[in-house]
């Protein structure tokens, strides 16, 4: 077991740790690079056989976080952006293959105060504009989902650029949904379906299965997410991938978006891995149960 720190600033590299996996055995795991201490000592504690295929996160409380500092909204979704990098940054390391934040709803879009939406608007072309070197340098590809063609030109053409700047990296996917809703994204999906359909031998060659749904979806280039995290305590999913969470865990944190960071991803991984997924059948010791009963006759 070697331990290599080897940054001043306390970035670890290389560390082997022993972790216990579900059936007890130790593993050797290394630290990703470019985790914190507080981040390290979390991390240690995780299975790394079993973290989440993709994770995502419904970004919430910017405005109270501001209204708590006697702060106009606007100054909590500025202060959001460094949650996010944080965020970002440390599922790239560990790595978690993909990450979907919910960062602008189609409902947020109709119902906030104009206002409120350019400023959204102009912070979003600011971050991808500020963003895309330190995507590229973590190896970070970034997507979409939602209704962009509803966004003003401008912000399209910058989410356009950003994407393409990053088509080529292997590492995590960073998906954005912006102007998303889950159930317009349904209506959308079986649209397509249809139009498929129509341009394939018209509508007796309409074949629908989860299968062929998941293909429709926005979200066709990603797995389902395995946890969803909401920050600010709110206990809703909020029209946000509804057939995509079917069967995700849900971690609901009291911290505000703002205030979030790596270290309370890491929080609601290992939270994750307390819990044992069913997928609506039963447990290990169930199972084994049943089987030895049914044995017996
Ligand atoms: C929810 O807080 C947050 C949003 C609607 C916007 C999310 C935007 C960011 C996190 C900032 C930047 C993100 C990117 C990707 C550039 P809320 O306003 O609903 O908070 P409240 O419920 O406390 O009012």
């Amino acid at each position: 077991m070697s331990a290599d720190l080897v940054h001043p600033s306390l970035l670890y590299r290389n560390l082997y740790v022993s972790v216990l996996n579900q059936k007890g055995i130790a593993l050797q795991a290394t630290i990703p690079a470019g985790l914190d201490r507080k981040e390290a000592d979390l991390y240690r504690h995780l299975d790394p056989e079993r973290l989440p295929k993709h994770i995502a996160i419904i970004m919430d409380g910017n405005g109270r976080w501001a209204r708590r500092r006697h702060m106009p909204r606007i100054a909590g979704h500025r202060a959001g952006v460094a949650a996010v990098r944080s965020t970002v940054e440390t599922a790239a390391r560990i790595p978690i293959p993909a990450l979907t934040l919910y960062a602008f709803s189609e409902e947020n879009w109709k119902k906030r105060p104009k206002s409120e939406v350019d400023f959204l608007m102009r912070l979003l072309g600011r971050y991808l504009k500020m963003e895309v070197p330190r995507l590229n340098k973590n190896n970070i590809r970034l997507e979409y989902i939602g209704r962009q063609q509803e966004l003003p030109e401008s912000v399209q053409e910058r989410m356009e650029w950003a994407r393409r700047s990053t088509e080529t990296n292997t590492g995590m996917v960073l998906t954005l949904a912006l102007n998303y809703s889950a159930r317009t994204e349904l209506v959308d999906a079986f649209r397509s379906l249809v139009q498929a359909a129509a341009h394939n031998g018209g509508i007796d060659h309409l074949h629908v299965d989860e299968e062929a749904i998941g293909r429709h979806l926005y979200t066709k280039h990603l797995p389902d997410p395995d946890l969803v995290v909401r920050t600010s305590g709110e206990m809703r999913l909020s029209n946000f991938l509804l057939w995509q969470l079917a069967y995700a865990e849900i971690y609901v944190t009291p911290t505000l978006w703002p205030d979030f960071r790596g270290h309370h991803l890491l929080e609601g991984i290992a939270e994750y891995q307390k819990r044992e997924r069913r997928y609506g059948g039963l447990n290990d010791n169930h199972a084994h149960h049943l089987v030895s009963e049914t044995a017996r006759g």
